[in-house]
């Protein structure tokens, strides 16, 4: 496949941003699959072919939401190496706590580690999604990707 989103959600809120990203994409005539990190294989990230964009929540202090640690812990060793693959990532988080979104600079370290190369300045939602200042950075955010797809 030539694009794929994948995120971790605990209650729904990186899902809905992601659901909301490919819409944009759809609406301007590129192509998004977006997939859940629980139903994702290493095989979907090794069959990416141009932007992988990776996603993920924080909890407890600062920590990936529980479905991406847990595929990370699992597959650390066997992702694939992204070499010449573009990649862009973006959480949701809540800035009242101290490591405000600091899930997405873990997957920045991650998936860079392997090669790729971040395209586009990470996406930060702060709090509730629907806030204007939110629903502008995610619009920026998916209009941004699209030069990339
Ligand atoms: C117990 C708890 C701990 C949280 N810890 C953090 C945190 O350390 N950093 C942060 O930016 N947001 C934190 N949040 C806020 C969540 O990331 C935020 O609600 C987010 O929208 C959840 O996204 P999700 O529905 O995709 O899982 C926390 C929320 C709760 C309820």
């Amino acid at each position: 496949m030539k694009n794929l989103l994948v995120y971790g959600t605990l209650t729904g809120n990186t899902e809905s941003v992601a659901q909301q990203i490919q819409q944009i994409i759809h609406d301007a005539g590129k192509e998004l699959e977006i997939k859940n990190i629980n139903l994702s294989s290493v095989a979907d990230l090794a069959q990416v072919e141009n932007l992988l964009i990776v996603a993920s929540s924080t909890w407890d202090d600062g920590l990936l939401c529980s479905d991406m640690a847990d595929f990370l812990e699992e597959n650390t060793a066997e992702l694939p190496d992204l070499t010449a693959k573009k990649l862009a990532f973006f959480g949701c988080g809540d800035s009242n706590y101290p490591k405000f979104c600091h899930a997405v600079d873990t997957l920045e370290n991650v998936f860079t580690s392997k090669g790729g190369q971040k395209v586009i300045d990470s996406l930060k939602v702060d709090g509730y999604i629907e806030d204007e200042n939110n629903q502008d950075k995610i619009k920026n955010f998916a209009q941004e990707l699209i030069s990339w797809l």
